[in-house]
């Protein structure tokens, strides 16, 4: 029987009522189980592509790969990223790149997400700037693209498309991952603003972001798990570009400007997620405070089984192991031979960061444990029943 009509007939027979519906309600959270997610789409940068910008734009080469895949895997990491092992963890296979037209199967999720790509469209070429011109505006396009597509292909009769594709419902059940952020920050320190004028960016950017997740809702979506920025002054591809005077070196060796304005970031886009919930009464939307797990990671490498928390794994020189125009994977001319300079180092198992821009799969999966279980986010649910 179901609990109303319990309530009512104890409460109409003047019984315990108050113990029944205590009992009730207990039964009522055990019931909110598991969720089943179907699917998986997720938006982002590099922190989460598994394969968008190789497809586009050339393979991440080895030693990219190496650890997990064995081979270059269109990932910035020795290995898995922290999708993947969300994707592992809800039973669903690791996700293909939307771009990648190679061999990919979309029938559990799609990923959107190109490294280097920003929220707020660029205007710089890659070759310019770096940044990748597929920003989540253009990742929201993709994705409409492909759920009134993959439908239409399906709904064609028998053929091998069918498998390769999400069924309808997926795209109302699936869980709508977001990682992105990190690049809008860089943009602006790299051209050269301020503190205070890259802050003064970031309500535009927010404005973006918050529309791509409306049109999402508007199209079905109702989970979202959106992870905040990390300390991107932790990471030597900025050290190294950006000049910093000591006293902007925090403890741990990390560019606290950088940092601010990656918390400053973090708390806006918090508002933004009180705001979305609010704007948006059926979507179940879980924060999940990636900075501070990342900035422990590193504060307390040691601690954690990590060594040399700023120093890239692969990576050529200088006091970080990095050097922009020799990246992990490139190649040097010395004496008129090619050289293969990025070469991880002896044991990435240890290292926290992989190529001076992105983490190594061990600190990747380091961060998903903690994670994981809801303690970082806010509602502080597990992912697992993220759609409650
Ligand atoms: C696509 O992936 C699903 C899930 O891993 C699998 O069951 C299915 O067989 C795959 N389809 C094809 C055609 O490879
Ligand atoms: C690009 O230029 C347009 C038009 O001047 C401007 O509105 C927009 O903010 C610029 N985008 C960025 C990321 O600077
Ligand atoms: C930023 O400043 C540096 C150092 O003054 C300069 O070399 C670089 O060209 C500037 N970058 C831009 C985009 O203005
Ligand atoms: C880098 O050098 C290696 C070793 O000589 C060579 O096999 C590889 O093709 C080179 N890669 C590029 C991109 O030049």
């Amino acid at each position: 029987m179901e609990c109303s009509k319990l309530k009512l007939l104890l409460f109409l027979a003047m019984a315990s009522t108050l113990v029944v519906v205590s009992m009730c309600e207990k039964t009522a959270m055990k019931n909110k189980g598991e969720c089943t997610f179907p699917a998986i789409f997720n938006f982002g940068d590099s922190n989460s592509d598994t394969g968008g910008f190789s497809a586009t734009f050339g393979q991440a080469r080895l030693p990219h790969g190496e650890t997990f895949f064995h081979s270059p895997a269109g990932r910035y990491c020795d290995g898995r990223l922290v999708i993947d092992f969300i994707a592992q963890s809800l039973g669903l296979p690791y996700l293909h790149g939307y771009l990648d037209a190679i061999g990919s199967n979309f029938s559990h999720g799609a990923n959107f997400a190109t490294a280097g790509s920003t929220v707020r469209p660029q205007n710089t070429t890659l070759h310019q700037s770096g940044f990748s011109p597929i920003s989540l505006n253009i990742q929201f396009y993709e994705f409409n693209d492909f759920h009134q597509r993959s439908q239409i292909i399906r709904n064609k009769g028998n053929s091998v498309f069918k498998e390769l594709l999400p069924k309808g419902d997926y795209f109302s059940k699936a869980l709508y991952t977001f990682d992105i952020g990190q690049n809008d920050i860089t943009a602006g320190f790299f051209l050269n603003m301020s503190t205070d004028e890259v802050k003064a960016t970031i309500p535009d950017v927010l404005d973006q972001f918050t529309t791509v997740v409306k049109d999402i809702y508007e199209q079905g979506g109702r989970y979202f798990w959106i992870h905040n920025t990390g300390p991107v002054g932790c990471l030597p591809y900025v050290m190294d570009r950006v000049l910093i005077t000591a006293g902007q070196v925090d403890k741990v060796g990390c560019g606290s400007p950088f940092n601010k304005v990656a918390q400053f970031f973090n708390q806006k886009l918090k508002e933004v997620v009180v705001y979305l919930r609010k704007k948006l009464a059926h979507a179940v939307i879980t924060y999940v405070d990636v900075y501070s797990v990342k900035y422990d990671l590193i504060s307390h490498a040691t601690k954690h089984g990590f060594e040399h928390p700023l120093r890239a794994c692969c990576g050529h020189g200088g006091k970080y192991n990095y050097n922009m125009h020799i990246s992990c994977g490139g190649n040097v001319t010395i004496k008129g031979k090619h050289v293969l300079v990025g070469k991880a180092c002896k044991d990435p198992s240890v290292a926290i960061n992989w190529d001076g821009v992105h983490y190594t799969e061990a600190a990747n999966k380091w961060v998903f444990d903690r994670i994981v279980d809801g303690s970082y986010s806010d509602p502080p649910t597990p992912l697992k029943m993220a759609c409650h």
